[in-house]
C-alpha cells in the first residue's frame, strides 16, 4: 500500500541498520524485472538456493512507530503498529501452516512443541519435506530461522488475545454464540455421537439424476440423522437413527458400499417404523432406528478407526410411485465421527481423480464430495456437515435465491413459484432474482464493450496479450465458503496484517474497518473491497441495492420490510452453508510442485493458504476448521492497471476507505472450476481475465515483485504453478 507508513519505516530502518532490506532484493528480482533476461533460470531451485548466505544478519533495534497512530486512527491504537524483533517474514512465511498465536493447525507439526536442536530446525527449514516448500536464503535469513527457533522453543504458545490489540474493533461472534452443539460429541458410555442432515436426490450418487434440487426441494425433502458409534466398547457395532423432516411410507437403509459400484451395498433392509421421536436439536418425526454390528461387515473391511462405513438411504415416499428417492451417500469416520467426501469411487471418474483427501479439503468439514457427473453445480451444494437446524433454512433460501421478486416465478426450471414473493422489488433494481446475477452461484460475465490491451514479455520471451474494459465495474463474485471466511477470527486477520511492511516484501495488507449496520466497528470482509463485515449485512445490501428489496436492515421509506427476517436469516443461511468442491488432483506430482512455487513466489503472502476458523460461530458447521481459503480478506494495492472507478488513487491512513487500486484478497476456493460452472466467466474484479496467468500478469502495486518472479519462472515451473491454481 502506497501510505506514509513504508516512508516512516525506512527513516526508522535506516537509524536501525535494518537487516530486511537485502532479502528479496538483489539478482531476483533483477532477474523477473525484464525481458532479455535469463528465461531458461529454474527460479524455484534458485529460491531455495542454500548457496549465498544472507548479506547481514544482525539483529535489528525495533522500529517503533506506535505512537503515530493516534493521529491518523483518531486516538485509536491498532494492532501491530510496530515491527517485532521477530521479524515479521517469518510471521508472513511459516503462519499459514504454522499458527503463531491461537489453536496449533491441526494438519502441520506444532513448532512451539518442537524438542529436536536448532541446527535440525535450519536443515528442515532448508530442506522442506512433503508440504513444506524449501526455504532459501532469499526468502529468510539463517540469523531469522534461529531467532523463529528460540522463539518457538523458549516460549509458550501465546493465545490470540496475548498478540492481538484489536481495540474497539469488535469480534462478530463471542463464545456465547456458538449456540447450537457440537457435531461430534463423545458419551458416558463410550459412543461417539455425529449427527448429520441432507436432501433428498432422485438418483444414486454417481448418477446425473443425483444433483440437480429436486421438484420442490423445500417441502418435506430433507433428511438428518443420528450415528452413534460403539466400536470403541466391547460390543462393536453403530445404531444409527433416521429423522426425515416428515414420515414416509417406508424407508430401507443400504450399508457398506462397493468401491467404485454406484449403488450397491452389502446390507439393503427395510427398516420398522418407530413411533418414539428422540429429540436432537428440534423435534422430528422418526423414519426408523437401525443397528450395525460385526456380523454385517464385508470380508475386506471391518469397524476399525481409519475405515469408513457408508450409508445411503432409499426413501419411499409414495408407494404409486415409480422412481423414490435416495439420501445422500453416508460416508462416516469410524472411530473418528464426523463424515469424509473420499470417495474411492473417484477412480472410475473421467478423468479418474486422485486423493488423498486430507489434502484436498479446502472448505475443512464443510468440503463436498467429488462430483462424477453434473459438475456445473459444483458451487451448488450444501456443506458436508450441514446440520438438523439448518438444513431447512438451507433449502427455503435456495428457494429465495431463484425467486423472481418481481412477479414471484422460481427462475429455475421446472420449480413451482412463491406468489407470496411477488412485487417486493423496487423500481430500482438492477435485476429481479439473486440467480439472474450469480448464475449457479459462480461468477457473473465479464464486462462487455471498448477494452484496452497492453503486451507483457516473459522471461523466456513469450508475450502474452492483457486486456481490460475500457469502463471500470464490478461483475458478481462467486458464492461458495462465505461462513467459512465468516468463521474466521478477526485476530487472525490482524495478526497476519503485515501493516508497516516489516519483512520488506511489499506485501502489507491491511483490513478494510467497516461500521456494520448496527453502528459498531468491525472487519470488512465481503465484496471486492471487504465493505461488508458480514454474511448477513452482505446479503441485506445485495437485497437492497441489487433487487430493491426492503429488509429491517434497510428498511424502505416507510421504515418497513418487504423481505422478513425469518426471509434474510434463511438467504443468510444459504450463503453460509454454501460447500467448498474438494482440489482436484491434490497428489499429481505436478500440483504438488506447483503448490510450493504458490509459497516460494510468494502468492501465500496475500492468498494465505492455511487458516483455522474460531470456536464461536453459531453454526456448528463452521467453528475451528482447519480451511485451505487461498485469502486473508483483507486490502492490498494491486497497482494502477486495477484502479476502478471510484475512490481516492491512494489511501494516506490506516484507517481510510479502501482506495481505486486496493482490492481483498479474492478466495481461490473453485477457480479452476469457472469453466465448468459458468462457461468463459472472467477472473478479476471485472472478469478481464480469461486465464489465470492473465490474472497474474495484472496483479501490480503489492504484489509487483511476486509478479516479476512469475515472469522468470521456466515453462515448465509456470505450468507446474498453473495447473495448482486450476486444481482448486
Ligand atoms: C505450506 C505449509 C508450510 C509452511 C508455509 C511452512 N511449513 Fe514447516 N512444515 C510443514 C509441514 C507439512 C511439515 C511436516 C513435514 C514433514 O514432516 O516432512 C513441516 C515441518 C516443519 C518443521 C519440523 C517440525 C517437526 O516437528 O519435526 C519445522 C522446524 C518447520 N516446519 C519450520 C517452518 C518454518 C520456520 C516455516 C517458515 C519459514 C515453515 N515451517 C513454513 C508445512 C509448512
Ligand atoms: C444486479 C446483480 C446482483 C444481484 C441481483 C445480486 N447480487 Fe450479490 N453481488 C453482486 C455483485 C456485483 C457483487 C460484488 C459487489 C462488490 O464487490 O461490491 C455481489 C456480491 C455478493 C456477495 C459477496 C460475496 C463475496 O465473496 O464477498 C454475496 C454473499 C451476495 N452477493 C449474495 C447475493 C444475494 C443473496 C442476492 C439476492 C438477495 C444477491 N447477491 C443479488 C451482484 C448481484
Ligand atoms: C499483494 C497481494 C497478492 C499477491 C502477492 C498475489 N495476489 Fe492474487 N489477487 C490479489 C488481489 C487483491 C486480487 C483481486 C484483484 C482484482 O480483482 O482486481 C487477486 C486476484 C487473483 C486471482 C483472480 C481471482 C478471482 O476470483 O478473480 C488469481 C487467480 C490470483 N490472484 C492468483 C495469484 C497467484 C497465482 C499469485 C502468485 C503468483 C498471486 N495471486 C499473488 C492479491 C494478491
Amino acid at each position: 500500500m502506497l501510505r506514509r507508513w513504508p516512508l516512516l519505516l525506512l527513516a526508522l530502518a535506516g537509524l536501525a541498520a535494518c537487516k530486511h532490506a537485502p532479502r528479496l532484493e538483489g539478482s531476483h528480482s533483477d532477474a523477473g524485472g525484464a525481458a532479455g533476461t535469463d528465461g531458461g533460470a529454474d527460479l524455484a531451485a534458485d529460491l531455495a538456493s542454500v548457496d549465498a548466505p544472507a548479506a547481514d544478519d544482525a539483529t535489528p533495534a525495533v522500529p517503533e512507530v506506535g505512537g503515530s497512530d493516534a493521529v491518523d486512527l483518531d486516538g485509536v491504537v491498532r494492532p501491530f503498529n510496530t515491527c517485532d524483533e521477530l521479524s515479521r517474514s517469518l510471521f508472513s512465511q511459516c503462519l499459514g501452516c504454522h499458527t503463531l498465536a491461537g489453536p496449533p493447525n491441526p494438519r502441520y507439526p506444532d513448532l512451539y512443541a518442537y524438542t529436536r536442536t536448532a541446527a535440525d530446525f535450519l536443515a528442515k527449514v532448508r530442506e522442506g519435506g512433503g508440504l513444506m516448500p524449501a526455504y532459501g536464503y532469499n526468502l529468510i535469513s539463517d540469523g531469522d530461522v534461529v531467532r523463529a527457533f528460540d522463539r518457538f522453543t523458549m516460549t509458550k504458545r501465546p493465545s490470540l488475545d496475548d498478540v492481538a490489540n484489536t481495540g474497539p474493533v469488535q469480534p462478530l461472534f463471542a463464545p456465547a454464540d456458538a449456540v447450537f452443539p457440537a457435531i461430534v460429541t463423545h458419551r458416558d458410555d463410550g459412543a461417539i455421537v455425529t449427527r448429520g442432515a441432507g436432501r433428498l436426490h432422485a438418483r444414486h450418487e454417481n448418477e446425473q439424476a443425483y444433483v440437480p434440487y429436486l421438484q420442490s426441494y423445500w417441502e418435506k425433502q430433507s433428511y438428518a440423522f443420528v450415528i452413534e458409534d460403539f466400536t470403541a466398547t466391547a460390543t462393536k457395532h453403530f445404531v444409527v437413527t433416521y429423522l426425515p423432516s416428515y414420515t414416509p411410507y417406508m424407508t430401507n437403509y443400504k450399508a457398506w458400499k462397493a468401491s467404485g459400484d454406484n449403488a450397491v451395498f452389502l446390507e439393503t433392509v427395510y427398516m420398522p417404523q418407530v413411533d418414539a421421536a428422540p429429540t436432537v436439536v428440534s423435534t422430528a418425526p422418526v423414519g426408523g432406528i437401525f443397528q450395525l454390528d460385526e456380523t454385517t461387515v464385508p470380508p475386506d473391511r471391518s469397524l476399525t478407526q481409519g475405515q469408513n462405513l457408508e450409508l445411503e438411504l432409499g426413501v419411499i415416499k409414495d408407494p404409486t410411485r415409480v422412481m423414490n428417492p435416495f439420501s445422500d451417500v453416508i460416508r462416516y469416520r469410524i472411530g473418528v465421527g464426523g463424515l469424509t467426501p473420499d470417495s474411492p469411487d473417484r477412480a472410475s471418474f473421467f478423468p479418474p481423480l486422485d486423493g488423498p483427501v486430507p489434502e484436498a479439503r479446502n472448505g475443512g468439514d464443510t468440503t463436498i464430495p467429488w462430483l462424477k457427473l453434473g459438475q456445473d453445480a459444483y458451487f451448488d451444494q450444501m456443506a458436508l456437515d450441514t446440520q438438523q437446524e439448518n438444513v431447512q433454512p438451507f433449502l427455503e433460501g435456495r428457494r429465495l435465491f431463484y425467486t423472481d421478486f418481481v412477479t414471484g416465478n422460481n427462475v429455475e426450471a421446472g420449480q413451482p413459484p412463491f406468489p407470496e414473493q411477488a412485487g417486493k422489488a423496487g423500481p430500482r433494481a438492477s435485476a429481479t432474482a439473486c440467480a439472474s446475477c450469480h448464475p449457479k452461484n459462480g461468477r457473473g460475465p465479464a464486462i462487455a464493450g471498448a477494452t484496452v490491451s497492453k503486451q507483457v514479455t516473459l522471461g523466456d520471451g513469450r508475450v502474452v496479450t492483457l486486456t481490460r474494459p475500457a469502463v471500470s465495474a464490478r461483475i458478481a463474485p462467486p458464492l461458495l465458503g462465505l461462513g467459512l471466511l465468516e468463521a474466521i477470527d478477526q485476530r487472525t486477520l490482524l495478526l497476519g496484517a503485515d501493516r508497516l511492511d516489516c519483512n520488506q516484501d511489499g506485501i502489507s495488507g491491511r483490513a478494510n474497518f467497516v461500521m456494520d449496520p448496527t453502528g459498531i466497528l468491525r472487519v470488512g470482509r465481503f465484496g471486492w473491497k471487504a465493505e461488508k463485515a458480514s454474511v448477513r449485512a452482505q446479503v441485506a445490501g445485495d437485497a437492497a441495492g441489487m433487487l430493491d428489496v426492503s429488509t429491517s436492515v434497510s428498511p424502505d421509506a416507510n421504515g418497513k420490510a418487504a423481505l422478513s427476517d425469518q426471509d434474510l436469516a434463511r438467504l443468510t443461511t444459504l450463503m453460509r452453508l454454501g460447500g467448498v468442491p474438494p482440489q482436484r488432483s491434490a497428489t499429481d506430482p505436478q500440483v504438488q510442485a506447483g503448490a510450493l512455487l504458490f509459497q516460494t513466489l510468494r502468492c501465500s503472502g496475500c492468498h494465505w493458504t492455511d487458516v483455522l476458523t474460531s470456536p464461536d460461530h453459531p453454526l456448528a458447521e463452521l467453528r475451528g476448521q482447519a480451511i485451505r481459503p487461498y485469502t486473508d480478506l483483507l486490502l492490498h494495492d494491486m497497482g494502477p492497471d486495477l484502479m476502478d472507478g471510484g475512490g481516492v488513487p491512494t489511501s494516506t491512513t490506516a484507517d481510510a476507505p479502501p482506495s481505486a487500486s486496493e482490492w481483498r484478497t479474492p478466495p481461490l476456493w473453485g477457480v479452476g472450476l469457472r469453466a465448468t460452472v459458468n462457461g468463459n466467466a472472467g477472473l478479476l474484479h471485472d472478469g478481464r481475465a480469461a486465464t489465470v496467468e492473465e490474472a497474474i500478469l495484472w496483479h501490480g502495486g503489492e504484489a509487483t515483485k511476486v509478479v516479476s518472479f512469475y515472469k522468470a519462472l521456466s515453462a515448465t515451473e509456470r505450468a507446474a504453478l498453473l495447473a495448482f491454481v486450476d486444481s482448486l
